[in-house]
């Protein structure tokens, strides 16, 4: 049977969040240089946003660029940020015929230029399409997110008169990124590494966790297809017992 229909399509997850990792290693398996797998990855991302697009999920969110990663070699930095044009240009056209509409979380006026106005010009035009929403994280990091919207809250409370007493959890989210997306359901991070890397650390308080030793250049569209069916063998309690949940 095909991996798709083994799905529970009253079930799925609304919003799957992806740590991609294990670029480099794949590559110098292979004998390559890092930016090798970076390129091969971009392979990956095809196949899955299709594969998420073809389920009908309403959001993915794929980490891309940290704040940290700023810290690798700048060659490869700088590898990294070409790839990110090349990649708006060969993927624009299949954005678009599948009805995707990008948006971005992360710090992107730390972009470099060209790449910030690539990715406005994709965001604009894409952003009537009805499909997956297909959410970037770029030089993103959930503690930056957060001292962030920290920052924004006491800068608006100078201007407005909040009473400390309305700053409650559907508050602060308002001054996230995040801020009009779910809360990913599942979480993936490929390449065997049990961590999060400053990742979503708000938004997962009650995501499933998934991991796989897959690479991410290795990783397609079944791959996702067996979180998702994992997944769906869970059970969710945020907090209450297995039997309330069962009334
Ligand atoms: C993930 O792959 C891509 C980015 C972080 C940009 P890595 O480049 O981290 O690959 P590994 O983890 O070193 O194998
Ligand atoms: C996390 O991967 C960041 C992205 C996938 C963009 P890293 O490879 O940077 O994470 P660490 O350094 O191994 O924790
Ligand atoms: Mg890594």
């Amino acid at each position: 049977m095909d991996l798709k229909e083994k799905i529970d399509k009253n079930n799925l997850p609304e919003h799957v969040a992806i740590i991609m990792d294990g670029n480099g290693r794949w590559a110098q398996k292979k004998g390559n240089q890092r930016i090798f797998g970076h390129k091969n990855g971009v392979k990956a991302v095809r196949d899955t946003v299709e594969g998420a697009g073809e389920l009908g999920l309403q959001y993915l969110t794929l980490y891309a660029f940290s704040t940290e990663n700023w810290n690798r070699p700048k060659q490869e930095v700088d590898a990294l940020m070409t790839l990110l044009i090349t990649s708006i240009n060969s993927e624009t056209d299949t954005l678009i015929k599948n009805n995707v509409r990008l948006m971005t979380i992360g710090d992107t006026d730390g972009l470099p230029k060209n790449v910030n106005e690539k990715l406005n010009a994709l965001i604009e035009k894409t952003s009537v399409n009805k499909g997956l929403k297909l959410v970037l994280a770029l030089n993103y990091s959930a503690r930056w997110e957060i001292v962030n919207a920290v920052k924004n809250i006491i800068s608006d409370t100078k201007k407005m008169d909040v009473n400390i007493n309305e700053i409650n959890n559907d508050f602060f989210e308002k001054y996230l990124n995040t801020k009009d997306i779910p809360d990913p359901d599942l979480l993936v991070r490929t390449s065997g590494e049990y961590r999060i890397s400053n990742f979503l650390i708000w938004q997962i308080a009650y995501s499933e966790l998934y991991f796989t030793d897959v690479l991410w250049p290795d990783f397609r569209r079944n791959d996702l297809f067996n979180a998702i069916i994992n997944y769906q063998q869970r059970e969710r309690r945020f907090g209450k017992t297995s039997e309330q949940l069962k009334k």
